[in-house]
């Protein structure tokens, strides 16, 4: 669902007090955090959605690498895990759901948690995903209200997951750039966020169905602080410029960017870098604040990570883009 209607339908709700509830609902960050004791908090999450690649083993991978991703934009480490699926019974074999499952388990059990059940329900349409249960010491999580001014602003993937997999299904994608696209999704972002916790981080999210710029103003929300994102600086996939310009754009994208209109500043950004901006990602990279010799050092640690920005005091909108 979109960010704004999400806000809209979430707003009445009256919230939860509870002094053991370190992290809720809130803040839209990446996962709830619940304080067991001083140094041991539980961080859950859930996450699903319908295929978007057609290998179901594939596609198993990449669902539950992003879920666990929530726990590592807490900086926790994965503990259990939880299959959620709705399959087709009768339109396709019972062979793609297993497919499906496998892929999940091998990823839940390459980020040393244990998948521990699940729960599966007859749908039209296949969809699949986790429930994870981490753990964090509630001094060292990282969260979206942890940025502050002058830190400066590190992504550790590239974006346009989301224009690379609609050029995909519509058979407009080359099979290598499609490859490299499922490669990406089904990386754990489970270095990133070990490093950031290992140099002190305070604040990170993981860029996922908002794109980056859609959790980035949540991060400058949360923090009451401004994000200043370096447009050029924004590590772009292979072919993702190409399947823009080619008119593949997702559904995500224009929810994405009417949310973020009356939240942005732009200074001169060319229009199919706005585009890639607000491009709904999953399984995207984690986007840590960190202070600038800190930066660094993250940069030297984390293959792939670039510094896209820095975060100013709060100004009158929550992002400025140039
Ligand atoms: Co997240
Ligand atoms: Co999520």
């Amino acid at each position: 669902m979109g960010p704004g209607d999400l806000s809209r339908a979430l707003g009445p709700l009256p919230p939860h007090a509870d002094p053991r509830l370190l992290v809720g609902r809130e803040t839209f960050d990446d996962a709830g955090v619940f304080a067991l004791s001083d140094e041991l908090a539980l961080v859950q999450t859930v996450d699903f959605f319908a295929p978007i690649v057609d290998d179901p083993y594939l596609f198993g991978q990449v669902a539950a690498a992003n879920a666990l991703s929530d726990v590592y934009a807490m900086g926790g480490e994965p503990l259990t895990a939880l299959s959620i699926a709705g399959f087709p019974t009768g339109k396709l074999p019972l062979e793609v759901l297993t497919e499906i499952l496998r892929g999940g388990q091998d990823k839940v059990h390459e980020a040393g948690a244990v998948l521990v059940g699940g729960h599966t329900v007859v749908d039209d349409e296949v969809k699949f995903g986790l429930a994870v249960t981490g753990r964090v010491h509630p001094a060292r999580m990282l969260t979206n209200a942890g940025a502050r001014a002058g830190d400066r602003l590190l992504l550790t993937k590239p974006i346009g997951t989301g224009v690379l997999a609609t050029a995909a299904k519509r058979d407009d994608l080359a099979p290598e750039l499609a490859r490299g696209m499922v490669e990406q999704m089904a990386t754990l972002n489970r270095d990133a966020a070990r490093a950031a916790v290992a140099l002190g981080a305070r604040c990170a999210t993981d860029v996922t169905g908002f794109g980056l710029l859609g959790h980035a103003s949540h991060v400058a929300r949360a923090s009451n602080v401004t994000l200043r994102i370096a447009a050029s600086r924004v590590p772009v996939m292979p072919g993702a410029r190409e399947a823009l310009a080619r008119g593949h754009v997702p559904g995500g994208s224009a929810r994405n960017a009417e949310y973020l209109a009356p939240l942005t500043a732009w200074e001169d950004v060319p229009e199919p870098l706005r585009a890639l901006l607000v491009d709904p990602q999953t399984s995207g990279g984690l986007l840590v604040a960190l202070p600038p010799e800190l930066a660094r050092e993250f940069l030297t640690r984390v293959a792939g990570a670039a510094d896209v920005g820095d975060v100013l005091p709060r100004g009158s909108s929550l992002l400025v883009v140039q």
